[in-house]
C-alpha cells in the first residue's frame, strides 16, 4: 500500500553546479532544469498527485547577476510557451504564485494567458513559485487582513489569516523535496510547511529523474505523521 502525498513541493536547486561540472555557463544548467520539470510534472500526474509546486525563482534571486536574471526570465517565457500544448493535452492546470508585479511584462503576459487557458483543467495542478518568498507572503497577507473591516476589534483568526496567504485554497504541502544537498528553506514556504515532511537529496536538479522522485515518495510513505499525538494514538486511529 502506497501513501501518495496530495501536495508535493520541490525546491529545485543545483542548476548552476550542474552546469559548472560540465564546464558550461550557468544558464545551460537552468535550461537542463526545464527538462527535469517536464519529467517531474509527468511523473506527478502519473502517480495521481493533486498538486505539484515548484520553487523556480525566489525574491532573493533578483540579486543575482543581471544576465542570469534576464536569461532566466527569457527561459520562463520559452518554457511556458513551449509547454502549454502539453499541459492542455495532459489536463494540467498551471498557476503562478509570487510577487509577479516585479516580473517583466512579457513574462506576466505569458503567465496570464497560460493560467487562463489551463484554468478549466481538472488533472494535476502545477504551481510555479516565481519571485516568491515566505516572508513576503506573510506580510502581504497581514496587510490585507488588517484592511478587512469585518475583522476589526476581534482576536486574530488563523483561518481568516490563511485565507489571505497567496496559497489560499491550496492544501499545505505533505512533502517538500530539496535537491543539490542543501538543507535549508531559503525563505520559501514558511507558514505552509508547519507539518510538511522534508526530504533532501544530493542529486542536482537537472539530474532529478522519475526514479529519484519515486525514492522520495517511498521515503514519504514510510514516515509516520503524528501531528503532536503519540504513536499509540496515531496507530489506534488507523
Ligand atoms: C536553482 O539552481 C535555480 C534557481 C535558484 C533559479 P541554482 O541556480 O541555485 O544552482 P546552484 O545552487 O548555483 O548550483
Ligand atoms: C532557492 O535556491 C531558490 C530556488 C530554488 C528557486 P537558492 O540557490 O537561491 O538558495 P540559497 O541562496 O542557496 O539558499
Ligand atoms: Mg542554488
Amino acid at each position: 500500500m502506497n501513501n501518495i502525498p496530495r501536495h508535493v513541493t520541490i525546491i529545485m536547486d543545483g542548476n548552476g553546479r550542474w552546469a559548472k561540472k560540465q564546464g558550461l555557463k550557468r544558464i545551460f544548467g537552468h535550461k537542463a532544469g526545464v527538462e527535469a520539470v517536464r519529467q517531474a510534472t509527468e511523473y506527478a500526474a502519473e502517480k495521481g498527485i493533486d498538486y505539484l509546486s515548484l520553487f523556480a525563482f525566489s525574491e532573493e534571486n533578483w540579486n543575482r547577476p543581471q544576465d542570469e536574471v534576464m536569461g532566466l526570465m527569457e527561459l520562463m517565457v520559452e518554457a511556458i510557451a513551449g509547454e502549454t500544448k502539453t499541459l492542455m493535452k495532459n489536463n494540467v492546470r498551471f498557476r503562478v504564485i509570487g510577487d509577479t508585479s516585479k516580473l517583466p511584462d512579457r513574462v506576466k503576459e505569458k503567465i496570464s494567458a497560460t493560467e487562463e487557458q489551463t484554468a478549466p483543467n481538472k488533472g494535476l495542478c502545477m504551481i510555479v513559485f516565481l519571485s516568491y518568498s515566505g516572508k513576503w507572503d506573510i506580510i502581504q497577507a497581514m496587510e490585507r487582513y488588517m484592511k478587512d473591516d469585518t475583522l476589526k476589534n476581534s482576536p486574530v483568526n488563523q483561518e481568516k489569516f490563511e485565507s489571505y496567504l497567496s496559497t489560499a485554497g491550496i492544501p499545505d504541502p505533505d512533502l517538500l523535496i530539496r535537491t543539490s544537498g542543501e538543507q535549508r528553506i531559503s525563505n520559501y514556504l514558511l507558514w505552509q510547511v508547519a507539518y510538511t515532511e522534508f526530504y533532501f537529496t544530493d542529486v542536482l536538479w537537472p539530474d532529478f529523474s522519475k526514479t529519484d522522485f519515486q525514492k522520495a515518495l517511498d521515503v514519504f510513505s514510510s514516515r509516520e505523521r503524528r501531528y503532536g499525538k503519540t504513536e499509540e494514538q496515531v496507530n489506534n486511529l488507523k
